[in-house]
This record gives C-alpha cells, sequence and structure tokens, in this order.
C-alpha cells in the first residue's frame, strides 16, 4: 500500500510541467485593464498579454491550458487577412474585452473548444445549420464531446480557406486537406483509405479521386449508423465520379460501372428499395460489398476482392453455394457482347431485330382498325 502510494507521488511530481516563471505585475493587480484607443479593443491589446509564451490557465479538471496565442499564424489566416487589417480578435472572442476576462464556465479543455467554437456559427450560419444534419452535431447533443466541432477541423486561428474566392469551388488541396481534417479522430480508417486507390491519389495531391467528404458529405456529414438511407443510396455517390466520361477517360476507367450494376439483377432490386421503402433493411450488394470501402484498389490489383482469384469469395458472402461456375457466368460490368457473354449478345441482337418488327406490325394493325372504323362510321366507301 505504502509502495503503491509512493509511485503514486513519485509520478504525480513528474505530471506537473515545469514552473513558469511569475508574469508581469498587471496580473497580480485587480484592476480592471481596459482597451485605452478609440472604439472597440484592437489585436495590440490582446496581444500584449496574448503573445507572452507564459500565459495560461488552469481549468476545473486541473488542466494547464496554454492561452498563448501565435500572432504571425493569425495574421496568415483567412480571418487575419480579411479586409484591410484582419477581423479583430473580438469579432469571435466578444466576452474577453477586458481583463479580468469573464469568468471561464467550462471545466475542461475538450469544453473549453466546444463552447469558443461556438463563435464560428454567428457569421457562418449557413454551414452551422448544415452541422444540424451531421452525424457529429447529434453526437455531441447525446452528450459524446469527442464529436467534432467547426475547430476540430478548421482550427481556431489559423483558418484556411478551402474554395476559390471567385467561383466558389473547391480549391485543388481541400481533398487532400478535408482527409488531414479527419486523421485526428478517425485514424484507423484514414490509415486504410490512405493505401487505397483513392486516398494514394488524394493524399499525393490528386483531387480527381474521392475524399472523405465526397462520399460522406462535409457538414451534414452521414455514415451507415446515423442514416439507413447511406448504403442504399451509395451507388450514386460512386456514380458522381464513375459514370463522368470526361473524368474517367483520363484513367481510363469503364463508365458503364453505374448503369450495369443498376440493369443487373443486384442493382435492379437496390432500385427498388430506393423508390419503394428506402428506410427498410436490404441485403443485395451496394458497390462497397463487391470492391471494398475504405480499402478500394484497382479491380487488377491482386488484393482486389473483384480481382478474378479473388471474386467467387466475394460472392460467397452472401451465396454460400456458389461455385466457380457461378462467378464466371456472371456478367460483371460488361455489356453483353460477343466477346464476353455470345449467346446474351444474340438472344439482344434477336430482340434488337425482332422488337421494333413486332411493335410496327401492331401499330400498322391499329392504325389499319381505327382508319376502317372512321370509314364505317362515315359511311365512306374504302
Ligand atoms: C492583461 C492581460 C490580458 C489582456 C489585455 C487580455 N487577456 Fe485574454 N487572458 C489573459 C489571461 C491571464 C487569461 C487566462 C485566464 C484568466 O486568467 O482569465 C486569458 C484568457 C483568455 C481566453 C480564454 C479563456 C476565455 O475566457 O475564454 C480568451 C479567449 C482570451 N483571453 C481572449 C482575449 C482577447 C480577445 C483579448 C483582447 C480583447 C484579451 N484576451 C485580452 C490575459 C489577458
Ligand atoms: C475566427 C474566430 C476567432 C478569432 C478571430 C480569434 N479567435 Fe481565439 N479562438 C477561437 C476559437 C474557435 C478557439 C478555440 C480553439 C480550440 O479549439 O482550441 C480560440 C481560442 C482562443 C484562446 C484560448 C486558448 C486556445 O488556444 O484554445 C485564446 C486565448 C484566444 N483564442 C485568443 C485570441 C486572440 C488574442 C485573438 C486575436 C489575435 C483571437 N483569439 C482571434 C476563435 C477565434
Ligand atoms: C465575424 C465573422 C466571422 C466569424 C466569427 C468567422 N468567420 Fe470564417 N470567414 C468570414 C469571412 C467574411 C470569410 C471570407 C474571408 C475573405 O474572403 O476575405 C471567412 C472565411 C472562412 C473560411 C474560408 C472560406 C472559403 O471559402 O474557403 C473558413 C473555412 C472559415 N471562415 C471558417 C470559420 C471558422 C471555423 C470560424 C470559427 C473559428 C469562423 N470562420 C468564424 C467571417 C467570419
Ligand atoms: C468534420 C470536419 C468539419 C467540421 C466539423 C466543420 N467543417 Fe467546415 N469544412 C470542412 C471541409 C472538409 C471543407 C471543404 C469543403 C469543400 O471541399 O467543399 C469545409 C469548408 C468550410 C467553409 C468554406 C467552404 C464553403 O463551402 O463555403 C466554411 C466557411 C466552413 N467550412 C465553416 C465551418 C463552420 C462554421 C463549422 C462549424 C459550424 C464547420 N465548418 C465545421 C470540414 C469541416
Ligand atoms: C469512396 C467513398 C468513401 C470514402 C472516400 C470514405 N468513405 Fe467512409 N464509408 C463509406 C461507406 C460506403 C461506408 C459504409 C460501409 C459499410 O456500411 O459497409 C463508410 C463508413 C464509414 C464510417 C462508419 C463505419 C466504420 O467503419 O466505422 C466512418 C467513421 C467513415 N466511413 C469515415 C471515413 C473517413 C474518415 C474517410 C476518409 C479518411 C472516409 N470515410 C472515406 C464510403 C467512403
Ligand atoms: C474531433 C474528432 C472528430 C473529427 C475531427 C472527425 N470526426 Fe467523425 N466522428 C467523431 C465521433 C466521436 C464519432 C462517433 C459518433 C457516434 O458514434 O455517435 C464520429 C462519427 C463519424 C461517422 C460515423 C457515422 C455513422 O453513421 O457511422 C462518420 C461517417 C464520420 N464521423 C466522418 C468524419 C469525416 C468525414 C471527418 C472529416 C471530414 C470526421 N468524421 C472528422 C469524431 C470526429
Ligand atoms: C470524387 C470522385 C470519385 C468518387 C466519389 C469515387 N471514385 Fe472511385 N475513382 C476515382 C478516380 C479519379 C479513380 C482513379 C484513381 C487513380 O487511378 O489514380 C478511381 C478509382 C476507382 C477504382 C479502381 C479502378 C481500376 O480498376 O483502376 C475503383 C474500383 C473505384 N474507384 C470504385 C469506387 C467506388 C465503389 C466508389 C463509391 C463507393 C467510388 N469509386 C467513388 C474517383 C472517384
Ligand atoms: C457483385 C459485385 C460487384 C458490384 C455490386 C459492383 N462491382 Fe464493380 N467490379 C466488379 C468486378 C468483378 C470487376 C472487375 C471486372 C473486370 O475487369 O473483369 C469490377 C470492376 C469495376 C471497376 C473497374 C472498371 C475498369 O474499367 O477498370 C470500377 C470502377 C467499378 N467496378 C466500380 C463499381 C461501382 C461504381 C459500382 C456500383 C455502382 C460497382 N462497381 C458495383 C464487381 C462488382
Ligand atoms: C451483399 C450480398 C451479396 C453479394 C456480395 C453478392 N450477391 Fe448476388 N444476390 C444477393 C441477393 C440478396 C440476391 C437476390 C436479390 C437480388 O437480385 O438482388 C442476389 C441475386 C443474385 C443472382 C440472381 C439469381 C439468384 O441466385 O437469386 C445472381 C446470378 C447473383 N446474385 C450473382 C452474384 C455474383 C456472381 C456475385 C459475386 C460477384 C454476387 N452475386 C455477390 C446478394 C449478394
Amino acid at each position: 500500500m505504502l509502495l503503491l502510494a509512493g509511485f503514486g507521488l513519485i509520478f504525480n511530481v513528474h505530471a506537473q510541467p515545469p514552473a513558469p516563471p511569475p508574469l508581469p505585475a498587471e496580473f497580480q493587480s485587480t484592476d480592471v485593464i481596459e482597451f485605452q484607443g478609440e472604439g472597440s479593443p484592437d489585436n495590440e491589446f490582446c496581444l500584449n498579454c496574448h503573445e507572452n509564451p507564459y500565459l495560461q490557465m488552469t481549468l476545473a479538471s486541473g488542466e494547464v491550458v496554454s492561452v498563448t496565442v501565435d500572432a504571425d499564424a493569425y495574421a496568415d489566416s483567412v480571418h487575419g487577412q480579411h479586409g484591410t487589417e484582419g477581423y479583430r480578435c473580438i469579432r469571435c472572442h466578444d466576452n474577453n474585452r477586458e481583463y479580468p476576462h469573464e469568468e471561464v464556465s467550462a471545466t475542461n479543455r475538450r469544453e473549453l473548444s466546444i463552447e469558443l467554437s461556438t463563435a464560428c456559427a454567428r457569421c457562418h450560419t449557413d454551414k452551422f445549420d448544415e452541422t444540424m444534419d451531421g452525424v457529429h452535431l447529434m453526437a455531441l447533443i447525446d452528450g459524446n464531446e469527442e464529436a467534432a466541432v467547426c475547430s476540430d477541423c478548421h482550427t481556431g486561428h489559423e483558418v484556411q480557406r478551402l474554395t476559390d474566392e471567385d467561383t466558389g469551388r473547391p480549391l485543388p488541396e481541400s481533398s487532400e486537406l478535408a482527409a488531414q481534417m479527419c486523421e485526428s479522430c478517425h485514424a484507423d480508417i484514414y490509415n486504410v483509405y490512405a493505401n487505397s486507390v483513392h486516398g494514394e491519389a488524394v493524399l499525393a495531391g490528386n483531387s480527381d479521386a474521392a475524399t472523405c467528404s465526397n462520399c460522406h458529405g462535409v457538414h451534414s456529414i452521414t455514415g451507415p449508423t446515423s442514416s439507413s438511407e447511406f448504403r442504399l443510396f451509395s451507388p450514386e455517390s460512386c456514380a458522381t465520379c464513375h459514370a463522368d466520361e470526361e473524368l474517367m477517360a483520363e484513367y481510363d476507367i469503364s463508365t458503364d460501372v453505374f448503369d450495369t450494376y443498376v440493369a443487373d439483377f443486384h442493382g435492379t432490386t437496390v432500385t427498388l428499395f430506393q423508390r419503394v421503402t428506402p428506410g427498410q433493411a436490404f441485403n443485395s450488394p451496394v458497390c462497397v460489398d463487391c470492391h471494398g470501402t475504405h480499402n478500394i484498389v484497382s479491380a487488377d490489383d491482386p488484393s482486389s476482392t473483384v480481382m478474378k482469384e479473388n471474386l467467387l469469395g466475394t460472392c460467397q458472402q452472401c451465396h454460400p453455394d456458389a461455385t466457380a461456375n457461378f462467378s464466371d457466368a456472371w456478367l460483371s460490368h460488361y455489356q453483353p457482347d460477343a466477346e464476353h457473354a455470345p449467346l446474351v449478345d444474340l438472344v439482344n441482337k434477336i430482340y434488337a431485330v425482332l422488337i421494333p418488327v413486332i411493335i410496327g406490325a401492331m401499330i400498322l394493325f391499329v392504325a389499319s382498325d381505327i382508319r376502317r372504323r372512321w370509314a364505317d362510321r362515315n359511311h365512306e366507301d374504302l
């Protein structure tokens, strides 16, 4: 017992941060320190104290938080650059106009970040509204304080521009930055994604490939647990790129993949669920059931779940009795042609001739029938 207590003491001693040097005399005084210039306090007033590298505070949880602000980093941020002299600190920290500041209500570091992030919603109301439908705000409301708030993804003082000022379109680097924003909390998924065909491209600076937010949304982020419709409509999110002729031509990837999927029995069932009972559970495969999700690789990659040698195993997840013939007989994404499915192709070709002939004959028959009735009614001689 005594030994344990002794260890505790040693650890505690080591856990203490080094004592900061004493702060300037103004902090010992109880006088209110106010901005002396015209109008509202400028940044210089705040930074006089906040550039002090030893400035810190202790929260009720016992956590010691540095309140030093990197003035140069802020000046480089999108808000520091706004207008002619950048936004003043008080645009976000309205409650801190004088010192001593108002009592901080956050009891720990995490609560402080959550509270200070509410300032962003004042100007970016639209973005805040979007997060209302997202998984993170919902989790936060349910009491999960680890869920992402604005400053987790954008930071508080080093906010970067992500869209083009003139066109409003995402900047090329925003795909890579977006994935990195998620990394801190979803490291396992990020690490898998980083080795996928999409992740390798995005993290090498190629914004054509899918980043996290292309599939999950930006501010109204959803996923398979938070939304029963997420999986069901996921093929549409793949199609935004994989049915885009111009984009896919650059990579020599077929754009038939979405149409052939929808035309196939699996896709037909999924489409039916989308239209009729979108909220209900379904067991037909969507794209990611065959290709993997965060680990998607090229169809030629030996580790690919859709590679010829691995394909049967992929089908067997749902068709446990399937044999090699089963996956061989399936058309995959191919349009039936003389090479890939000669029989289906032949039947299709016969249909292509037969159907117009039959329909044409029927139209002719109906037309001549109408003509005859008309003639009969008008006692015309034909
Ligand atoms: C006289 C020095 C001094 C001045 C001037 C000052 N601060 Fe502070 N500030 C502190 C200290 C010390 C703390 C640590 C907590 C405490 O003691 O209240 C702090 C804490 C903070 C915090 C974090 C805690 C909280 O209240 O949310 C913010 C944000 C903050 N200051 C913003 C500002 C802004 C904005 C200005 C300028 C308008 C400013 N401060 C001016 C000394 C100062
Ligand atoms: C665009 C809004 C915005 C502006 C402008 C801004 N801050 Fe902050 N500030 C925040 C947010 C959000 C946080 C919380 C960041 C986090 O999660 O740690 C924060 C945190 C702080 C803290 C607490 C310590 C910390 O890092 O968490 C201090 C002190 C502070 N700001 C001072 C300032 C000063 C001084 C300026 C002006 C030079 C300034 N802020 C400008 C939004 C802003
Ligand atoms: C006082 C109003 C105001 C507040 C508060 C504010 N912003 Fe901004 N923000 C702006 C304006 C205005 C711009 C555009 C700046 C420009 O174009 O010069 C901007 C730009 C941005 C951009 C870049 C936009 C783009 O198109 O790429 C991001 C990201 C952003 N803000 C996030 C935040 C976050 C996060 C917070 C809270 C920490 C915040 N903002 C707080 C007004 C504000
Ligand atoms: C989970 C991470 C995440 C959170 C949380 C988040 N954002 Fe964003 N935000 C992003 C990403 C990623 C982009 C880039 C969007 C793109 O590529 O179109 C972005 C873009 C923006 C933009 C500029 C782009 C535009 O469409 O105008 C603003 C402004 C912005 N966010 C503000 C906010 C505010 C305010 C909050 C909090 C209410 C917030 N964000 C919360 C990830 C996040
Ligand atoms: C190509 C589209 C796509 C990309 C890119 C993508 N995801 Fe996903 N993600 C999905 C799909 C689809 C699911 C549902 C998978 C399922 O239900 O089997 C999912 C599931 C999830 C889940 C919840 C399930 C779980 O495994 O915990 C999280 C969290 C998640 N993704 C985060 C991320 C993050 C973070 C990134 C970026 C590093 C990312 N995703 C990139 C499509 C994508
Ligand atoms: C500050 C930490 C944090 C950051 C940063 C963050 N997340 Fe999350 N995210 C969470 C937490 C916590 C949950 C779990 C919510 C729950 O389980 O209720 C979550 C859940 C999710 C889910 C699961 C939804 C579901 O239905 O299964 C998805 C998808 C997701 N996040 C995507 C993202 C993406 C994309 C980014 C980056 C743009 C991101 N997250 C950034 C903390 C974070
Ligand atoms: C934002 C656009 C985008 C989205 C969304 C997207 N992809 Fe991709 N995908 C790409 C690009 C671009 C490539 C080529 C990357 C490269 O080769 O560097 C690619 C490559 C692939 C490949 C490898 C093809 C091959 O054999 O080389 C597969 C498989 C794939 N994606 C499946 C999917 C699936 C499944 C989804 C939906 C869950 C999806 N993608 C969503 C853009 C996207
Ligand atoms: C039942 C399993 C299955 C489903 C569901 C499925 N795929 Fe495939 N996919 C495959 C197989 C097998 C291949 C390899 C075809 C070949 O090259 O022989 C493939 C190949 C691909 C390729 C590479 C094409 C090329 O030109 O290199 C892409 C991209 C792709 N699929 C995307 C998708 C998308 C997007 C969806 C959903 C709309 C989807 N797949 C649904 C099994 C599937
Ligand atoms: C996620 C589960 C799942 C996966 C993976 C899957 N299937 Fe299916 N498959 C189904 C379901 C459910 C049905 C019946 C409903 C329908 O048509 O979607 C079905 C129907 C079929 C049918 C129609 C005849 C029948 O047996 O009902 C064929 C053929 C078929 N699948 C082939 C394949 C092949 C080949 C693969 C592998 C490339 C595969 N499936 C992968 C779930 C799956």
